[in-house]
């Protein structure tokens, strides 16, 4: 998603633009036709649906691809399950939809056996859900921890939770270039801690939080951890089960490519479901949706934590790209895509001057994106979509490189940075 302060979206022009400049060196050119004829990814590119003028989509981290099997997907509901069987089909599999659909996510992506995953709201609706039921669930404990440098929504919805229930907010202040460590957290818990809610991968930086032993430290505190999972899903692999964590959302439209506003997912692990309580009570999440009773009871399971109708339509796209990505394999995607990160970071040393790499070197702790810094960005992030080379703009003067392995080629890459460098450098104007 965009910040508001970033440059209106450009429709996409129709060919190449005219005044792009290609001149890649020779020996760059090669090299990343070489990773390119190298890849076993490589064919599964093709499988996304074609964008007109596009030279380099560099923002697979914000909004997905649309796979071309979404558009048969999309045309053939409303044919079918929607015409044809029309309310019948509630009792057909919508119904069943938010945790069947997390089921399947649980498998591909998320490390989780079923009956623990469901897809609903959004993700700042389901972290109120979840941060509240969890605050709630360690009665006595005052405070929750979290850090300065996550997502805008993760603070503010702690915020209201904190004021909502006379809890006291206690800020780690990581090192913005990488991530919140486990030694800040192990500083930061004690008795009195009831929630620890963190990124996974930091949305700046990329920088990839120790899950498993923050998630022990954590424990050992007698808290709980909420981990945010909107830029690992589907592109870190994860094993939430393996590594006992309590609760976890993510977003559906970065690497799940499930499309603008597709619902959020949110895990709870099985042993805290008879445990929590999420506030808010709507009748899909009743033990008996169509009893319409008196008074509230909450579903078992997983269930609990539906609120509303669920969101069928918004499901239908995630479904391609989490076929895709069980047919890849998370393995193969994680390999690709520190492949990619690291080619653009080796790109940006060695031609953007005076652009910082504001990422994690170490492979073990970089996710799919890469932050650059430079004071010129915000104009030329709004030049470079322009001319169909699209990253985002992250304030003060940060542009971050996106790269969702199953839709991005080496090429690309060399081809955008190489765009971003020309603009850079004033070559284009
Ligand atoms: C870490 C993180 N959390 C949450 C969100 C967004 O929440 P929502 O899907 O409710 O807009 C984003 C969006 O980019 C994000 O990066």
């Amino acid at each position: 998603m965009t910040d508001p302060a970033a440059p209106a979206a450009p429709a996409a022009p129709a060919a190449l633009p005219e005044n792009l400049s290609l001149n890649l060196p020779d020996a760059l050119r090669d090299r990343a036709a070489a990773l390119d004829a190298d890849d076993p990814l490589a064919p599964y590119r093709a499988r996304f649906a074609p964008s007109d003028g596009l030279i380099a989509y560099l923002d697979g981290n914000s909004l997905g691809r649309p796979l071309a099997a979404t558009r048969e997907r999309l045309a053939s509901f409303v044919d079918g399950p929607w015409a044809a069987r029309l309310i019948r089909s509630w009792d057909e599999g919508w119904m069943d939809a938010p945790t069947e659909l997390g089921d399947t996510l649980g498998r591909v992506v998320l490390g989780a056996a079923a009956g623990q995953t469901v897809v609903a709201d959004s993700t700042t609706v389901l972290l109120y859900k979840l941060a509240r039921a969890a605050v709630d669930a360690r009665p006595g404990r005052r405070v929750i921890v979290a850090d300065t440098e996550n997502f805008p929504t993760d603070r503010f919805v702690l915020q209201g939770i904190a004021a909502e229930r006379g809890l006291e907010l206690r800020w780690i202040t990581p090192d913005a270039e990488a991530g919140v460590t486990p030694e800040e957290v192990a500083a930061a818990v004690g008795q009195d801690t009831a929630l620890v809610l963190l990124s996974h991968v930091a949305y700046k930086s990329g920088y990839v939080a120790d899950l498993p032993a923050i998630t022990r430290i954590v424990h050992d505190a007698g808290a709980l951890v909420l981990w945010d999972l909107c830029h690992s899903a589907g592109s870190v692999p994860l094993d939430l089960d393996a590594d006992g964590v309590d609760i976890a959302v993510g977003c559906t439209y970065k690497y799940l490519n499930g499309g603008p506003g597709s619902p959020a997912f949110a895990y709870l692990a099985a042993g805290l479901q008879g445990e929590v309580r999420q506030p808010v009570q709507g009748w899909m999440g009743a033990a008996e949706p169509f009893a319409m009773s008196a008074a509230y009871e909450p579903a078992t399971g997983i269930r609990q934590l539906i609120s509303g109708t669920p969101p069928v339509i918004g499901m239908l796209p995630m479904r391609d790209m989490l076929a895709l990505i069980e047919e890849a394999g998370m393995a193969a995607v994680r390999a690709k895509s520190l492949a990619l990160t690291g080619f653009a970071m080796e790109i940006a040393d060695e031609h953007l001057a005076g652009v910082h790499v504001a990422s994690p070197r170490d492979p073990e702790r970089r996710g799919s994106h890469i932050m650059l810094d430079h004071p010129d960005f915000r104009r030329v992030v709004a030049e470079a979509w322009e001319r169909g080379v699209v990253p985002d703009f992250r304030p003060p003067q940060g542009l971050r490189v996106g790269l969702s392995p199953l839709s991005t080629s080496f090429t690309e890459v060399a081809n955008g940075l190489w765009l971003i460098r020309d603009l850079l450098n004033n070559q284009l104007r």
